[in-house]
């Protein structure tokens, strides 16, 4: 595991977002796992920007969302199908029949979590997964006593989780409390992840997750498992990290990160 500290969120977001540019650049048809939320927002803004300035080719690009709620159609507003579609499909020159979110209003949800998985396999798995960390702990919906080898199912959400994301419902209470998501072991067969936490509310559990025991308490602890994932985060949320200044220095004489400073 690897953690960088950035200045502030904007330099934590462009850095984040530099690195899965570079990687689309080196493989075309790369298949990305990506996630929703306030953080990633930013993430899908600079990458509509440099695929808007020519730098940045989605084509032959093929995503893979973690989650979807159940009961939204894709064109609930409130669905993470249309948020895809709002904040980076529809802006980019990306072929929609290569992206892939659950359906959340599928008539078997065994079923269609049991496709997913099976569709990911069938395209190579995924090179690169984005996420975020939720309050919780969790990385997709991946609540506490999510099973560290869980695949793709539905899961039930926790209060904390809908105290977070409810804000986006109007009314709030029409969140849905069930979502399927990918699970630990499906997020953990990746080849690379790259997590960005930003803002002093997630300090608490990013250090958890970063410094704390693996437990299933805490999905997000299982990234101290995979072999190469990077953890980009702003000062605020490393507020509460033991080894601070440990993952500066290494930062700092590391000759690998030059092109981002
Ligand atoms: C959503 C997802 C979640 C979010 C997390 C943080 O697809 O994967 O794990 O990344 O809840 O959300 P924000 O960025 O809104 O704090």
């Amino acid at each position: 595991m690897e953690v960088i500290i950035r200045p502030n969120t904007e330099v934590a977001t462009e850095l984040a977002s530099q690195l899965i540019a570079e990687k689309i650049s080196q493989k075309p048809f790369l298949c990305l796992g990506l996630a929703t939320g306030r953080t990633m927002e930013k993430v899908y803004n600079k990458l509509v920007n440099l695929h808007k300035s020519g730098a940045l080719d989605f084509s032959l690009v093929r995503t893979y969302n973690l989650d979807e709620y159940i009961g939204l159609s894709p064109d609930d507003p409130n669905s993470y199908r249309h948020y895809m579609n709002e904040h980076l499909f529809n802006k980019i020159n990306i072929d929609l029949r290569n992206t892939h979110l659950p359906m959340g209003m599928a008539d078997n949800l065994e079923d269609e979590c049991h496709l997913y998985e099976e569709s990911i396999k069938n395209n190579g798995g995924i090179d690169l997964q984005l996420l975020g960390i939720g309050r919780s702990g969790h990385i997709g919906f991946n609540e506490p006593l999510s099973a560290l080898q869980s695949r793709t199912r539905d899961k039930a959400l926790t209060p904390v989780t809908v105290a977070q994301n409810s804000p986006m419902f109007d009314p709030p209470e029409s969140m849905p409390k069930r979502a399927i998501t990918m699970g630990v072991g499906t997020i953990l067969e990746a080849d690379q992840i790259i997590m960005l936490v930003t803002g002093k509310e997630k300090a608490g559990i990013l250090a958890k997750a970063i410094e704390g025991p693996i437990s299933s308490m805490i999905s997000a602890t299982a990234l101290q498992l995979h072999p190469k994932c990077t953890i980009i985060i702003d000062e605020d949320a490393a507020a509460d990290l033991q080894c601070c200044d440990y993952y500066k220095w290494i930062f700092d004489n590391e000759p690998k990160w030059e092109p981002y400073r």
